[in-house]
């Protein structure tokens, strides 16, 4: 396997002074850190990111460098600076808050976006001193998206994956953001990117077709001739080590000894970092609206709330610390007694033992956050559930929701709704609870840790293969002059040529694809070629064809095979065809352009198009989806096929294809060198239709039977160029 190299803004291991100045190596919060924690160890695998401290001291940094080095980590050190806008600035106050539906709390400063570049360049020349031709490289989450992009410019030869861990907002809310087009371009640099959610793909997808104008087919994005895969893969934790330390004495003497001063207390466990995404506030305000609509549980339940200090340097982190320390306060203030405090508030962190301890003694686990990209948390607790007894109040808004639907999930927002959760998980009885855990946990065995990265990794390797395989595919000078050669000797030769995509880029007005000097010129030298026929075959109709090329000596086949026209010859039906279903199909498709500002029909002789290029995006993909629905039925009766094409739904009858046609023309054809040239999925019909001699090529990077590929059109007159050339 190759070797890989993650990258993250933060190490999995934090580097810190104590009082005596001596380092201390810590584990670092968060669920990144926990998720990848044992996956670099493997190996020669490596782990490059900020270790957590500032320092200008080069012998400390080389001191820290080589300790990290020995546990396959490699630091990127960051100046106060940098800290300040690229990590506190850029970072947390103006990427953090937007991605988390808090706009209302980002800082646009130009400073944060100039530091945010510097240090993703800094990360990108840190790769480059150890990078090598066949890494996979896995860069993590919100902090370094300009890295793919970055990376990719510098190194060839290598596999880029990007997982972003935080949840990818609405592009309504993205859009905000004065530098998303940068940012967009940055990730899209990436082979493969991944998010925790298909809802936060579905936004990212939705946010680079109209920042960046691309499209993809089923998440495959094209972009400057190169496939970006975009997919959804739910980050989980390591089952069985959670499981194995709940089951651990370290962990049960521990919950004994936190035990002591709850007596028969039940016990509601909440564990976050300090963050406003958390929801941390409105627990808090739920957990009096609870105490105060059912008094009978005064005294008898204890809410054990860690929070884990986090970007204490962050404004709007320091005013949640205050608010938080008043809110609990003011309620140990209105409910305690000397022998109870309703809330047990520790602001630290824990080791992973004593958090086991919690989750084994927790009754109800209350994780509520406003926004969370996947929450860990919740899964932690269910795997150290070893006896299945106790309840999840889980928050829809954490990506965690989607895949726990056994817990009581919530919308935090809506504080009634929690408070009497609360009660029902404090009162169900042990049977339902063992019932939702025992699922709960067989999901998150079966979708584990290993599982999340055995899928990202899969993909970005069949990413990597499709790559390969397509650039062995591509033509090239060896190709070129094997054809060439055997192009000029042949007794006679055949080209198909598909027209828009193939011969000319597209347009966004279908009209404007006009054929240019070139091509005339191109089309006019092939012709002069006495053992060559050429073949035009297009979905055009068969006017414009005759208008833009029907003074040259070639062929025609148009409207997918329902017309063609050789030289000298008229315009001939293909197969007798009767266009009566128009008129039933026709005002199915002027409703669509009645609903559809900027879409229009085509009607050509045998077939009918919806175009919906200049529709507001989205809204054409979603239309274009009705009008399949719409037309399943009825297209069947009528003996008709529904096509899709570029920006184009097109209805014509099964009777035509242009397979069918180039093996009507194939019937008659005595020479010995055939290429077939085509850009969209109708082509493919023509490329399964050519003898298996042929040459089939396909334009573009989607899906193809073809056997070979050029990029786009302007290389496909190239080739024609150079075999006019050498013939
Ligand atoms: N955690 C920790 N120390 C603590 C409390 C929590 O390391 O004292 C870990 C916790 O076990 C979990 C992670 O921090 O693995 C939090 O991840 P989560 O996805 O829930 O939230 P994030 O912090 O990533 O937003
Ligand atoms: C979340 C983010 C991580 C981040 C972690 C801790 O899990 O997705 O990228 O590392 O929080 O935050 P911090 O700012 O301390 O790195």
């Amino acid at each position: 396997m190759s070797r890989m190299i993650i990258v993250s803004n933060r190490l999995p291991v934090k580097v810190s002074k104590d009082e005596v100045g001596s380092m201390l190596f810590t584990p670092s919060e968060g669920g990144l850190a926990t998720g990848l924690g044992s996956i670099y160890k493997n190996a020669d695998n490596l782990w490059l990111g900020w270790p957590g401290l500032f320092t200008e001291d080069a012998a400390e940094q080389e001191a820290i460098t080589s300790s990290l080095f020995q546990e396959n980590m490699k630091p990127v050190f960051l100046t106060e600076e940098e800290i300040t806008l690229y990590y506190e600035g850029f970072s947390n106050e103006t990427l953090w808050p937007t991605f988390h539906y808090f706009n209302q709390y980002a800082l646009y400063k130009k400073s944060y976006w100039k530091s945010y570049e510097i240090v993703n360049q800094k990360f990108c020349d840190a790769l480059i001193e150890v990078v090598q031709p066949g890494d996979t490289i896995w860069i993590h989450d919100y902090q370094l998206m300009l890295l793919p992009q970055l990376l990719r410019k510098k190194v060839e030869n290598v596999s880029i994956g990007f997982f972003l861990h935080i949840p990818f907002p609405s592009y309504e809310v993205f859009r905000l953001l004065p530098w998303r087009k940068q940012l967009l371009d940055g990730v899209l640099g990436a082979d493969l990117i991944g998010f925790h959610t298909y809802d936060d793909m579905r936004h990212f997808l939705s946010a680079a077709s109209r920042i960046c104008f691309v499209s993809n087919v089923h998440g495959e994005i094209n972009t400057h001739n190169r496939t970006v895969v975009v997919d959804s893969f739910p980050i989980s934790i390591d089952y069985e080590k959670y499981a194995g330390i709940a089951a651990s004495n370290e962990a049960k003497s521990r919950e004994i000894k936190h035990k002591q001063n709850l007596t028969d207390q039940k016990v509601m466990l909440s564990i976050d970092r300090l963050d406003y995404s958390k929801g941390i506030p409105a627990r808090l305000q739920i957990f009096d609206l609870f105490l105060e609509k059912y008094p009978d549980w005064v005294g008898k339940v204890t809410l054990m709330m860690v929070v884990v200090p986090s970007r204490d340097n962050v404004e709007k982190y320091k005013d949640l610390k205050e608010e938080v320390d008043l809110l609990v306060g003011r309620i140990n203030g209105k409910y305690g007694s000397t022998q109870w405090t309703p809330i047990q508030y520790f602001y630290r962190s824990f080791p992973i033992e004593d958090l086991s301890a919690y989750y084994r003694m927790a009754d109800v686990a209350l994780v509520t956050p406003m926004r969370d990209g996947m929450n860990l948390v919740c899964k932690e607790y269910v795997a150290s559930k070893l006896d299945q007894k106790g309840v999840l109040i889980l928050s829809e808004m954490a990506g965690a929701s989607k895949e726990l639907s056994e817990a009581l999930v919530v919308n935090p927002n809506d504080k009634h709704q929690v408070r009497d959760a609360i009660y029902e998980a404090l009162t169900m009885a042990e049977e339902e609870q063992m019932e939702h855990m025992a699922i709960m946990q067989d999901t998150i065995k079966k979708y584990d840790i290993h599982h999340w990265v055995k899928m990202f990794m899969d993909r970005l390797a069949e990413v990597q293969n499709k790559k390969v395989e397509m650039e062995t595919k591509m033509v090239d000078k060896l190709h070129k002059k094997e054809w060439i050669d055997r192009f000029k000797n042949s007794s006679g030769a055949i080209i198909f040529l598909d027209y828009d995509g193939t011969l000319v880029p597209f347009s966004k007005n279908p009209q404007d694809a006009k054929p240019d000097d070139e091509l005339h010129t191109l089309l006019k030298g092939l012709a002069l070629l006495e053992h060559v026929k050429v073949v035009v075959i297009s979905g055009r109709d068969r006017h414009t064809l005759e208008k833009w090329l029907g003074h040259h000596a070639i062929d025609f086949v148009a409207e997918h095979g329902v017309w063609s026209k050789f030289q000298n010859e008229e315009w001939k039906m293909s197969t007798p065809l009767n266009g009566d279903w128009k008129e039933h199909i026709a005002p199915v498709l002027e409703e669509y352009v009645d609903r559809t500002p900027k879409s229009t029909v085509e009607e050509k002789d045998f077939s009918l198009a919806w175009h919906y290029r200049k529709v507001d995006t989205g809204l054409g993909e979603s239309r274009a989806r009705e009008i399949i629905s719409h037309l399943k039925f009825l297209a069947v009766n009528m003996n008709l096929q529904v096509l899709e094409g570029n920006k184009v739904i097109e209805i014509k009858s099964r009777e035509v294809s242009k397979g069918k046609a180039v093996s009507r023309i194939m019937k008659d054809f005595w020479g010995d060198f055939s290429i077939a040239i085509g850009d969209d999925e109708t082509d493919e019909d023509m490329f399964r239709a050519m003898p298996e001699n042929a040459y089939t090529i396909k334009v573009g990077e989607l899906s193809s039977d073809a056997n070979y590929r050029l990029k786009n059109p302007k290389q496909v007159r190239q080739l024609l160029q150079d075999l006019i050339q050498g013939s």
